[in-house]
C-alpha cells in the first residue's frame, strides 16, 4: 500500500517542483504534519491523492498561499473536502500533450481515426488544430492557419517531427466520467486541476476548450477496457485507426491494465500510450538501461517505446 507521506513528499520533490512553490510547499509540509497525514488517511488509499486533495480545496475556497493559512483552512473544512474528494477524480486534460504525441501519429498512414482512452473532455483528440513549436524550429499549423492554441516543446535525438499535421477523420473518446466543454463546472473542475501560479498552461487550457467547443467530439461514457471493442466498430474503415492511452492506465490497478492491454492487442489497430515510466510492464522492458529522471513519461507506438517526454508534453526526448 502507497504511504501517505511518501506520497506527498515525492509529489512536492518530484511532480511540482519547479512548477508550482504553492504546491510544493503544502505537500512538503504535510509530508511533516502527522496530524494531516492522520486526517487525510481517513480517506480511501486513491482518495489520498496530493493532486485531487489540493484541487479539491481549492474548488472549495483554500487560500492559496502559505502553508499555515492553508492548513487552518483544511482542518476547519475538512469533511467537505473529503466529501468532495469521494465524488471527483483527477481528469487533468493536458493539450499539451499533443506535442508528445505528434511525432509517433505522423509514424502511422493517414487519414487517421482517433480514440482516446480516458479522454476527459477530449482536448488531446485535436492535435490537428494546435499549432507546435519544437524548439527553434518553423512553427507547424494547422491547414487553416496559426492556432490559438501554441504548444511549446523541447526536443532532443532525432524526433521525426512531420512537415504537415495528420489529417483527422474521426476523434472519439471514453472517459469514466467524460467532462463536456459546454459544461461551466465541468470546466471549473479542468481549469481547478491546473496548478497554481501555471498562468500560461491555464489559458492555453482556456483557448484548448475554445477549440473544442467549435467541434465536440464524441464522448462515451465506460470504462477503458470494457467499452473500447464496441466504440471501435464506429471507427471509418477506410482510416488507420489509432487507440490513444495518455495519463490514464495509472488510474487501473496492475490487473485491470494487464485486461485493458490484452483488449487493445487483439483489436486490429494501432495503439499509443503516453504514460509513466513504470506504468506498462512491456514498454519498461523495451526501454535501454540507465537511470531515468524521476515523473518522466513514455511515448510508445504498439508498446514500442519511442521517447521520454515531460508529462505534460513540455519535453520530447526520442530514443
Ligand atoms: C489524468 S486524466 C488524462 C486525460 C487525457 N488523457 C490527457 O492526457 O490530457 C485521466 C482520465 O482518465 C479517466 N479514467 C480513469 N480511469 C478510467 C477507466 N478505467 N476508464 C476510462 N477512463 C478512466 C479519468 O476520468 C480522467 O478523465
Amino acid at each position: 500500500m502507497r504511504d501517505t507521506t511518501e506520497w506527498y513528499r515525492s509529489f512536492g520533490e518530484v511532480e511540482v517542483r519547479g512548477q508550482s512553490a504553492i504546491y510544493e510547499e503544502w505537500a512538503l509540509s504535510i509530508a511533516e504534519d502527522s496530524k494531516l497525514i492522520g486526517v487525510i488517511e481517513r480517506l480511501p488509499l486513491q482518495k489520498r491523492q496530493p493532486n485531487l486533495i489540493f484541487a479539491v480545496s481549492r474548488l472549495l475556497g483554500a487560500p492559496e498561499g502559505g502553508y499555515p493559512a492553508f492548513r487552518e483552512w483544511l482542518l476547519a473544512n475538512w469533511s467537505a473536502v473529503a466529501d468532495e474528494a469521494m465524488v471527483r477524480m483527477t481528469q487533468t486534460n493536458e493539450p499539451r500533450r499533443c506535442a508528445s504525441l505528434l511525432p509517433a501519429l505522423a509514424l502511422l498512414p493517414g487519414p487517421l481515426a482517433l480514440l482516446e482512452v480516458g479522454a476527459s473532455a477530449g482536448l488531446c483528440l485535436y492535435p490537428d488544430r494546435y499549432s507546435y513549436h519544437y524548439d527553434g524550429r518553423e512553427p507547424l499549423h494547422p491547414l487553416t492557419g496559426p492556432s490559438s492554441v501554441v504548444l511549446d516543446c523541447a526536443t532532443t535525438g532525432p524526433v521525426p517531427i512531420p512537415l504537415t499535421l495528420p489529417e483527422i477523420v474521426w476523434r472519439a473518446g471514453i472517459d469514466l466520467r467524460p467532462l463536456d466543454v459546454h459544461s461551466a463546472e465541468d470546466m471549473l473542475w479542468l481549469e481547478t486541476l491546473v496548478w497554481p501560479e501555471q498562468e500560461e498552461r491555464r489559458l492555453r487550457l482556456l483557448a484548448a476548450i475554445g477549440i473544442a467547443r467549435e467541434d465536440p467530439p464524441l464522448l462515451v461514457e465506460g470504462d477503458a477496457t470494457t467499452a473500447l471493442a464496441e466504440l471501435t466498430k464506429e471507427a471509418p474503415a477506410d482510416a488507420t485507426l489509432v487507440v490513444v492511452a495518455s495519463g490514464v492506465l495509472v488510474y487501473l490497478a496492475f490487473d485491470e491494465r494487464m485486461r485493458f492491454v490484452d483488449t487493445v492487442r487483439a483489436l486490429d489497430t494501432d495503439w499509443i500510450s503516453l504514460e509513466g515510466v513504470g506504468g506498462l510492464p512491456s514498454v519498461g522492458a523495451a526501454l535501454p538501461d540507465g537511470d531515468v529522471p524521476g515523473g518522466r513519461f513514455v511515448l510508445a507506438l504498439n508498446e514500442r517505446p519511442l521517447a521520454y517526454t515531460g508529462p505534460h508534453g513540455q519535453s520530447l526526448d526520442w530514443l
